[in-house]
């Protein structure tokens, strides 16, 4: 390999974002473009009496509304294999297909008009009569246990023992049982979820804010009994998503819909307000873990039971049990899920899907243990290191969680740490705490195709996405080391069902992935101009002059192999945080976050970084900040804006410092990288709460801490 892979190359996209040539869904102007605006239910459970669209029709602009009275029936075919997007069970929801209402937000209508606000004007007056009734809307109790023993149908992680954690609990000379949660995060991406649909005869054109064109296509063709081959999707740019936009969601079949009413194009944009109801959100989820450990603080028992929320139409499960069964080693270990149905729409993966949620409780737990027995949390995890993947018992890939930890505790300075509430400075207390991160590394079958053209420049091709993790750059450097071209040459194609098909652009698989095949293809190309070169060093686009050719093009698709078989590939890291408690005025700022990751090989260690930072905010988030209030008396987010829905910002956040350790996993796939996105949110938020309990002397165990904690009583 040459320089280019592991340089901190700036995005080669920037300089589009930054100018606004870079177009987003909503920016589309197809010729004679029409807007939408949805009517969304005002009750979370019971029926549409009556339907009043009178005032509506006659207001300005106005071109049709439709609502399930007038809706075409859609026929809503069954897939041969549900994506591992969706929900794993229950039926997705049907848009406009009959009276029933299931949530706060449900869309049941929807106006077009010529413009934006005239759509949204008209919405207003579309008059809705409801028949209420009772809905569910209990996730826990005052004291926040789970109101029921919830359903256990949903099994994308089913529940497991080794050994029997139970018996093994009972007779541990240390025990530690911890309740905690988080709470219901919104993803909140800067880019509001949209789609444009456009139909020419019985083809569909989709341009929409997607991590999967390739599953649009699919879902889009199965609801609307389509060929395929029918629907082109395009989603060049993606303003975040952070797994909001892995599914097809409810307003990509509206915008199809619209489009075929009037026989225009339609742009569905959701607003903020509806980006809580219309797309999914991460679970809250309450958990308890029981550690069981011996006198030297090494665990033989872990018991990991979790409660998430779901929908009523769609069980929804997350990988939260995995941390339990792989962090450490332990010879027993039980896991449970159960999920409560609630009247809301349906949970979806936001980063760091379910292992930042199993962090959270695991680690608290390790915390905890730690601190009963007077042993250092750094050092209880290494008494506790596992050195494969006992769950599956298989050997890693590669694993150097032990550099984790060295790294980032010569970085944040943590020696032993001093006792609890002995760090002062003025008014502050100060604090330390530290946690494991590890999600897991996954790769999919994709395909690339390149095209080298006579004039020098290479173009890249794959269906892929860039929701921000830097996917254009890193196919370009990951092109110009194959091919040994310089990066200006390279151009990056993404985001069209037109192009090479690749996987989900999510749970961190895209460089591994989407790399892979990028570097087979280039690899192929490669092949092929060798007999064209005979003996010369002529550069490539030479070659190409000679022949009197115009271009070369090449694809190759690169898929995992037996390796996945036999063996377990995740990503780890440690995280060490700082934070600083005002005690008087219930204050909590985290002062430093420290973070060491194991990766593998780092492709552009700039949007590497970048990517970590951005993670370690969303962990800071889980911490202390966000949180979609639920009203149960009402059955909806109450909060449901950017004002109200509290995120980090600059100002809520130190200088994060971030390392990488390790070697390139060239067992996991031959770029060595093990994808990094997720990991980084992982074991922020425990981190931070044991710190906020090493500062105060007090344990707060429900995510978000807020001053209101701070300032109440235990
Ligand atoms: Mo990520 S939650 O797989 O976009």
């Amino acid at each position: 390999m040459n320089a280019i892979i592991g340089q901190p190359t700036p995005r080669v996209d920037g300089p589009a974002k930054v100018t606004g040539q870079a177009r987003y869904a909503a920016e589309f102007r197809p010729h004679g473009l029409a807007y939408a605006a949805l009517v969304t239910a005002a009750i979370p459970r019971g029926k549409i009496a009556a339907i009043d669209t009178t005032e509506a029709e006659q207001a300005p602009g106005v071109l049709a509304i439709i609502h399930h009275e007038n809706c075409e029936r859609l026929p809503y075919n069954e897939l041969e294999k549900r994506p591992q997007v969706d929900a794993q069970s229950g039926d997705q929801l049907r848009v406009f297909q009959g009276p029933e209402v299931l949530f706060v937000g449900q869309p049941l209508a929807v106006v077009i008009a010529e413009s934006q606000p005239q759509a949204e004007g008209a919405a207003r007056l579309v008059r809705i009569t409801y028949e209420l009734d009772e809905p569910s809307t209990l996730f826990q109790l005052d004291d926040g246990k789970p109101p029921s023993e919830g359903n256990a149908k949903a099994g994308r992680v089913p529940e497991s023992e080794r050994g029997n954690a139970d018996a093994a609990f009972a007779t541990a000379p240390v025990q530690v049982e911890v309740w905690c949660s988080h709470a219901r995060e919104q993803h909140n991406a800067m880019e509001p979820h949209a789609t444009i649909a456009e139909w020419d005869g019985d083809r569909l054109t989709l341009w929409d804010k997607s991590q999967w064109v390739d599953n649009v296509r699919l879902e889009i063709a199965a609801i609307f009994g389509m060929e395929q081959e029918k629907i082109r999707v395009i989603s060049p740019f993606v303003g975040g998503a952070f797994g909001s936009a892995l599914r097809t969601w409810p307003h990509v079949t509206i915008a199809a819909l619209c489009a075929r009413r009037v026989g225009r194009a339609v742009r569905v944009e959701l607003t903020r307000r509806q980006c809580f109801t219309a797309i999914g959100f991460r679970p809250m989820t309450r958990m308890r873990v029981a550690l069981g450990a011996d006198a030297d603080g090494r665990l033989f028992s872990t018991v990991h039971e979790a409660w998430g929320q779901t929908s009523m139409y769609e069980e929804y499960a997350e990988t939260t049990l995995e941390p339990a069964r792989t962090t450490y080693s332990c010879p027993n270990v039980r896991t449970k899920y159960r999920l409560i149905e609630l009247n809301t729409n349906s949970p979806c993966p936001m980063r760091a899907p379910g292992q930042s949620t199993g962090t959270l409780g695991v680690e608290m737990a390790m915390n905890e243990l730690a601190a009963q027995m007077g042993i250092d949390p750094l050092e209880l995890r290494r008494r506790n290191y596992a050195d494969r993947d006992e769950s599956a018992d298989k050997p890693w890939t590669s694993k150097a969680l032990w550099q984790c930890y060295e790294v980032g505790a010569q970085r944040f300075g943590w020696t032993t740490r001093p006792p609890a509430g002995s760090l002062r400075d003025g008014r502050w207390q100060v604090g330390w705490g530290m946690a494991t991160a590890i999600y897991h590394a996954d790769r999919s079958a994709c395909t690339a195709g390149v095209t080298l053209y006579a004039d020098g420049r290479l173009v890249v091709r794959t269906a892929t996405s860039d929701m921000g993790p830097g996917t254009y750059t890193a196919m370009a450097q990951v092109a110009a080391d194959t091919l040994a071209l310089p990066i200006e040459r390279i151009d990056v194609e993404i985001g069209d069902t037109e192009m090479p098909k690749a996987p989900v652009h999510g749970g961190s698989i895209t460089m591994a992935s989407v790399g892979s095949a990028v570097r087979a293809a280039c690899e192929a190309l490669r092949d092929k101009l060798v007999p064209l070169r005979g003996n010369d060093k002529d550069a490539p686009e030479a070659v190409l002059q000679r022949h009197g050719l115009e271009m070369l093009q090449a694809e190759a698709e690169s898929k995992p192999g037996n390796e996945s078989k036999d063996y377990a590939s995740a990503a780890f890291g440690a995280v060490f945080a700082e934070v600083r408690v005002d005690p008087a005025l219930g204050i909590l700022r985290v002062s430093r976050l420290v973070g060491a990751y194991d990766v593998g090989r780092v492709i552009n260690p700039l949007v590497a970084r970048s990517q970590c930072i951005g993670g370690m905010m969303g962990g800071i988030g889980m911490a202390l900040h966000e949180s979609a209030e639920w009203d149960p008396a009402l059955g909806r987010v109450m909060n449901a804006n950017l004002a109200e829905y509290l995120v980090p910002v600059c100002a809520d956040t130190p200088a994060l410092d971030v390392s990488f350790v390790g070697e390139p996993d060239l067992v996991f796939n031959p770029l060595g990288a093990k994808g990094l996105a997720e990991v980084a949110l992982c074991g922020v938020a425990p981190a931070i709460a044991d710190a906020v309990w090493h500062a105060t002397g007090r344990r707060f165990r429900d995510m978000p801490i807020r001053v209101e904690d701070i300032l109440g009583e235990d």
